[in-house]
């Protein structure tokens, strides 16, 4: 495309040489040069002083920095002031750079009416307008460029319809305008005469109504992008007409009905992305034919039925997402032996049974096998193993029953694991001398019948958990690297913390966490498991853990939730508990701890629900007083300050009640307004904002 520009702009060059000599009072480079500096004279920010200083008034125009002219008659034919930083308004005079071929504002902060006077610019084939600030409707008068091949304003403020003065374009080839505000319906008969049209993206606008079925006559379109807007119906059987297309992503509308067969007939379709409408019947069978089919991205449907064994043709494909419909059956074996180039399976929240494929093969090239939330049963297949770039297992909410995967160690990769809510059992033992999982971030093994002693070796093997923040490298969204420069990110993961469950839309790798909660874990909690000092989430809850709480769980200073509830832990709650400055979530209730309850920072902003169920425990903010032989909180006040004041005390106790029910309105506010509780937004956001920071 960019060489067809080309082309043509030479050609015209040369129309532009090979014309006979012009009239005194035609237009000619005096004219350009007043309608430059009518534009320099509109820009009110230029920060690098580029035109200020280049652009002056006693050297030949041609020399300006992005000014182009033609070899002839020295007149204007481009003009490319593209990331300059400038901030400006377009003036009419620039309707006078009347051979100007192409216009290139691109990442500026343009502003303003658009002037009517650009009507005169006949010779336009490629106007690019893209990430500036303009807002408004596109003119009707943008039907009135006879040569215009490339019309890009994307990342604007535009508002109104996309103007049916647009079918007037005939040799348009790229449409892009997305990231506006347009709204309404496409205008039905606009894509009528644009059969060359190659390029549509209009996704991340409000644009509503069906899809047109005039689109279907541009049977040139090789890019068609509409998702993220507010279109519906079905989608047209004439999809098949374009048989160009190469990527096709109508994802996050309100699209209903089933997706049409006729989709076998896009046999150039590399990607294709539905994701997030309200399709459902079956995937249709001739999805096989789409041998080029490199990216199928079905997330979030209403599918049903199995996926069709035709799938196995699709021997380029790299990414398979099908999480979040009704599908049934059970995997094929096929996704095993297309491993060595899929990297990305997702097939989270349908309905799949039956045994996972046990033929991932020696070359196998997964990343992310994500099957969470089905009814799959049987082993973790061994052949996993296999897979050396593994970066993401989730298998949680499932019915597998097996010993934990020691064999996972040595995939120097994984980073997440995710196991919960199984019937995987036994003991977790890791040999000493052996290291594995080293790369692990997150590890969900709850809701199993684990049982025996936690695993000592296994938390010193946790290097990048243990190393300290400080030291890590820039922390980031979690993208899977790639081959070919397509980014994917691990996405819309959910995991339990403090019994809700939560989704991740994008998971940060300095998310740590552990939970081994809810199963039969007995023996003392190992000094290894205090030595991870980066570690933001703990969840120890519901098993027979005893011996006490040492003081060494100091070292966790990045914790912000710590869940030890329902084991049988004694003893004191140490007082190095304070050092966690980020802990926004305790719960240590029903254990066997005793003593005065910690005060000062964040203690006091823990409730009664964080210590219930210790009978032995005193201070608040229970109400029960510790006895005279208990130390007294004065002792622990770090400022000081002695709070056993009667009244004070009372005060406390009724303050802190009322502020707990006042908080725990707005909190469910929060969650409800948001679906994420109060306290994950904050840990979430805290995570986020070291990103900015760095
Ligand atoms: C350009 O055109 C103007 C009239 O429009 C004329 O006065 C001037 O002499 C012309 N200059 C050249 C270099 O042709
Ligand atoms: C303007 O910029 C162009 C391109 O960078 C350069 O060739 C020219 O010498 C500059 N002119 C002046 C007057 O700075
Ligand atoms: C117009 O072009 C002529 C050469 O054809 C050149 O000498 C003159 O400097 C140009 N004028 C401007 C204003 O650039
Ligand atoms: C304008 O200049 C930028 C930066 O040099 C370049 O990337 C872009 O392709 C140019 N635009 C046109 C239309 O040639
Ligand atoms: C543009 O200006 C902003 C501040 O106005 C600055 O942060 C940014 O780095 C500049 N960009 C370029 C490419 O000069
Ligand atoms: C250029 O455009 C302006 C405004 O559109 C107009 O007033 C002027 O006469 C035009 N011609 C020249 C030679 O500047
Ligand atoms: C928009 O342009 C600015 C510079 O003006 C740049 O920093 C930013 O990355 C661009 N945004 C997009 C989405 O291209
Ligand atoms: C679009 O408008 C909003 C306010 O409505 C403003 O915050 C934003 O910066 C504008 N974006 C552009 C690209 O002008
Ligand atoms: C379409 O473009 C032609 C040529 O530029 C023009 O004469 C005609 O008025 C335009 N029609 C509309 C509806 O824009
Ligand atoms: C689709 O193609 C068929 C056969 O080429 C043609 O009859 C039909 O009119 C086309 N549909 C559209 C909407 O262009
Ligand atoms: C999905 O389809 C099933 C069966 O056709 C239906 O019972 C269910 O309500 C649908 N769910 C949604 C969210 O539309
Ligand atoms: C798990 O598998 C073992 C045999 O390996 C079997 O004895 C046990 O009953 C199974 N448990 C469940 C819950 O199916």
């Amino acid at each position: 495309m960019a060489k067809t520009g080309f082309l043509s702009l030479m050609f015209l060059l040369l129309f532009a040489a090979s014309r006979s000599t012009l009239s005194a009072n035609s237009p000619n480079n005096s004219t350009d040069k007043s309608a430059l500096l009518a534009l320099k004279s509109h820009i009110t920010h230029d920060p690098h002083n580029l035109l200020a200083t280049n652009w002056s008034t006693s050297t030949d125009i041609c020399n300006w920095i992005g000014v182009t002219c033609g070899s002839k008659h020295n007149r204007v034919v481009a003009l490319n002031l593209s990331s300059m930083n400038l901030t400006s308004t377009i003036p009419s005079p620039l309707g006078n750079l009347s051979f100007l071929a192409s216009l290139d504002i691109r990442h500026n902060s343009f502003h303003g009416a658009l002037p009517v006077e650009l009507t005169n610019l006949r010779r336009l084939e490629y106007l690019n307008f893209g990430n500036n600030s303009f807002d408004g409707e596109i003119p009707a008068w943008f039907g009135y460029f006879p040569e215009l091949r490339s019309l890009i304003m994307h990342d604007n403020n535009f508002t109104g319809v996309i103007p049916s003065a647009l079918a007037n374009l005939s040799k348009l080839e790229k449409l892009i305008l997305y990231n506006n505000y347009f709204k309404g319906h496409l205008p039905s008969g606009i894509f009528d005469n644009l059969s060359k049209l190659q390029e549509l993206d209009l996704n991340e606008n409000r644009i509503s109504g069906r899809i047109p079925k005039c689109l279907f006559k541009c049977k040139k379109l090789r890019f068609l992008s509409l998702y993220t807007n507010f279109l519906e119906g079905s989608i047209p059987i004439e999809i098949g007409n374009l048989t160009e297309l190469r990527v096709l992503y109508l994802g996050d509308n309100k699209l209903k009905g089933e997706i049409p067969s006729d989709i076998g007939k896009l046999t150039s379709l590399e990607e294709i992305n539905l994701s997030y409408n309200n399709l459902k019947g079956k995937i249709p069978p001739v999805i096989g034919n789409l041998i080029s089919l490199q990216v199928m991205g079905f997330y979030n449907n209403n599918l049903t039925g199995q996926i069709p064994s035709s799938i196995c043709n699709l021997s380029s494909l790299r990414g398979l997402s099908l999480s979040e419909n009704s599908l049934d059956g059970t995997i094929s074996e096929c996704i095993g032996n297309m491993s060595s180039s899929l990297s990305h399976i997702c097939l989270q929240n349908n309905n799949f049974h039956g045994k996972l494929p046990d033929n991932f093969g020696k070359n196998c090239m997964v990343q992310n096998l994500e099957i969470n939330n089905n009814q799959v049963e049987g082993l973790l297949p061994r052949s996993l193993g296999n897979c050396k770039d593994l970066m993401l297992l989730h298998v949680g909410n499932n019915n597998l029953n097996d010993t934990f995967p020691n064999w996972l160690g040595n995939l120097d990769q994984l980073q997440v694991l995710n196991l919960r809510s199984n019937g995987f059992h036994g003991k977790i033992y890791i040999s000493d001398g052996t290291i594995s999982f080293t790369r692990l971030r997150v590890v969900d093994l709850s809701h199993n019948n684990f049982s025996g002693y936690l695993p000592m070796k296994f938390f010193e093997n946790l290097h990048v958990i243990r190393e300290r923040y400080e030291s890590k490298v820039k922390p980031e969204y979690m993208i899977f690297p790639s081959l070919d420069g397509v980014v994917w990110y691990a996405q819309d993961l959910s995991f339990t913390t403090k019994g809700l469950e939560i989704e991740f839309q994008l998971l940060l790798t300095t998310y740590m966490a552990i939970d081994f909660s809810d199963n039969k874990f007995f023996g003392e909690i190992p000094k290894t498991l205090w030595e991870l000092h980066s570690l933001i989430v703990l969840n120890l809850s519901h098993n027979y853990l005893s011996g006490p709480i040492l003081s060494s769980l100091g070292g966790l200073s990045e914790l912000e939730s710590l869940d030890l509830s329902s084991n049988k832990l004694q003893g004191r709650i140490p007082m190095e508990l304070n050092n966690l400055g980020f802990l926004e979530v305790l719960n240590l209730s029903q254990n066997n701890l005793v003593g005065l309850i910690p005060q000062g920072k964040q203690f006091d902003t823990f409730s009664n629900d964080s210590y219930r169920g210790n009978p032995g425990l005193c201070g608040l903010p229970l109400s029960k007083r510790c006895d005279n032989d208990e130390e007294t909180p004065a002792k622990f006040d770090r400022d000081g300050v002695a709070v056993d004041d009667e009244l004070n005390w009372k005060f406390s106790i009724l303050m802190g009640y009322g502020c707990g029910l006042v908080l725990g309105m707005s909190m469910t506010y929060v969650a409800f307004a948001t679906g994420k509780p109060w306290w994950f937004i904050r840990i979430y956001e805290r995570v986020r904002r070291r990103i900015t920071k760095t």
